[in-house]
């Protein structure tokens, strides 16, 4: 009795249609049931759709009584019938059932009950929590988001690239790399045992797809990548997870002003993309999670951003008259509440900071003429900060051994990045959207474990 996908109606499709689409047959899990004395009244999702469809069972109907006892609210079901227009508010049609099949019952135990359920529970049971309202919301928008992306690409004549997931490299310099191995025991400690291993070096899990990026940008002008990137970082904040997807578009011949502007152009199509087909979803976001949600999406989607120096941004926040937690010094990181002043307190909307200090920034970055700073830049958004981190690359060999050399790295162990500068090289940039930071801002969740369908922190890596 298995329906291939296209022969049964989605319940969203349904919904939709302008004159009654008469017989149907639908499948999805109840969410809930009322009974009366000669119908049961229930809510079937099959999450096409935040709204549900309501079917109205009667008792006359063969099976009802056998059926009654398995409908909780979980159970899955199959149902054809016949749709007419309904009596209720809300809604356009309803399904008169002619005939239902219990697929899997759900016993009263099951865990998604009709109340409000904190996100720490649903975190807990997060096979289950895709099932809920807001849950479908969010991945639905994760989804559209997924594909507006290589829409703005590929639209754009920019070449998609999988770069390894597998990598000797440390993009970053920061050291937060999972470890790939096959040694277990003894011989993970023995002398040597670097070369016995799998791939005869040390390897870990990519921390960016950048430098694999770029040998394709010095092939193709404009690439990008998109997939899972990794970080041992042992910050346990609402916007850091071990395990996320980057999105890091790559363009040759550009510089730093043309990369931001691809960054906030980016940025811009995105949300009115979300806005344009993910309307019910956002809708729900903006009244049970944010309620400033809309508006501030409109807001940024509406005009242009701000950008400002580093070193002007620490101007503006040791003038901010604010005491922060960490100190604001020239050369220093910005910190998270720093990013966040910025953005929402002086800007009061997304900004792109710019030139920062070279000592806190990776090796491949340009080199300014300053001798201090390199062409880099970050966007930061209102309710996360750092949303987006980019870069002009430094594209002259002797510049890029230079710093090599002093954020001691080996150039051999780089060889085949540096030959990019040897072979006709050519200035070029790019940088990395956080596609985790980019669900939260456009559904207002406040919590990257919220966004994520498993996700993987510090001492958690269920399901
Ligand atoms: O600023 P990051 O570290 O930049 C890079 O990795 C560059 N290689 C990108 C490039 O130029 N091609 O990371 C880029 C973005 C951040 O702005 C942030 O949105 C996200 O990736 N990000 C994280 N998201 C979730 N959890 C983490 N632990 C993250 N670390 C970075
Ligand atoms: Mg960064």
């Amino acid at each position: 009795m298995l329906l291939a996908a296209m022969q049964r109606m989605r319940i969203k499709e349904l919904l939709a249609a302008e004159t009654p689409p008469g017989e149907v047959r639908v499948q999805g899990w109840v969410r809930t049931r009322r009974d009366s004395k000669t119908f049961s009244f229930l809510e079937v999702n099959d999450g096409s759709s935040l709204a549900s469809l309501q079917v109205i069972y009667d008792a006359s109907i063969e099976g009802y009584a056998a059926n009654l006892p398995h409908l909780h609210t979980g159970s899955s079901v199959d149902v054809s019938g016949v749709v007419v227009r309904s009596q209720g508010k809300g809604q356009n049609w309803e399904l008169q059932v002619r005939s239902l099949a219990v697929l899997g019952a759900a016993p009263e135990t099951y865990p998604l009950q009709k109340k409000r359920h904190t996100r720490e529970f649903l975190r807990e049971i997060a096979h289950l929590r895709p099932r809920t309202n807001l849950f479908g919301a969010v991945f639905r928008v994760r989804s559209r988001l997924s594909f507006a992306i290589h829409r703005f690409f590929q639209e754009r004549g920019f070449v998609h690239v999988h770069t390894p997931i597998i990598t000797a490299s440390d993009c970053e310099g920061a050291g937060e790399m999972f470890r790939v191995t096959t040694l277990e025991g003894q011989a993970f400690t023995a002398p040597e045992a670097e070369t016995r291993d799998f791939f005869g070096k040390r390897t870990f899990l990519t921390v960016s797809g950048q430098l694999e990026g770029e040998t394709f940008a010095c092939a193709f002008s404009n690439i990008y990548t998109f997939g899972p990137t990794f970080r041992a970082e042992n910050s346990n904040t609402a916007r850091h997870a071990a395990e996320f997807w980057m999105i890091e578009p790559e363009m040759a011949f550009c510089d730093l002003t043309g990369d931001m502007e691809v960054a906030e152009s980016l940025i811009q199509f995105l949300i009115r993309d979300a806005l344009d087909h993910c309307t019910e979803d956002l809708a729900f976001c903006n009244e049970f999670v944010d309620q400033g949600l809309l508006e501030r999406l409109r807001l940024i989607a509406g005009r242009p951003f701000s950008r400002i120096s580093y070193t002007d941004a620490v101007e503006i926040l040791l003038r901010s008259g604010k005491t922060f937690e960490y100190p604001v010094v020239w050369g220093q990181h910005l910190q998270t509440e720093h990013e966040r002043y910025l953005s929402e307190e002086h800007c009061r909307g997304p900004v792109t900071i710019y030139d920062y200090p070279a000592s806190i920034k990776p090796f491949y970055m340009r080199q300014n003429e300053d001798g201090k700073t390199v062409a880099a830049m970050d966007l930061l958004v209102p309710g996360i900060g750092e949303i987006i981190g980019g870069s002009q690359r430094e594209e002259r060999l002797d510049r890029l051994s230079q710093a090599m050399h002093s954020q001691g790295l080996r150039e051999e162990d780089y060889w085949w990045y540096t030959d990019l500068r040897r072979y006709g090289t050519v200035p070029h940039a790019g940088f990395g959207l956080g596609f985790e930071r980019l669900v939260m801002m456009v559904t207002g969740v406040e919590n990257i474990r919220d966004v994520i369908p498993f996700p993987r922190t510090p001492r958690n890596a269920e399901f």
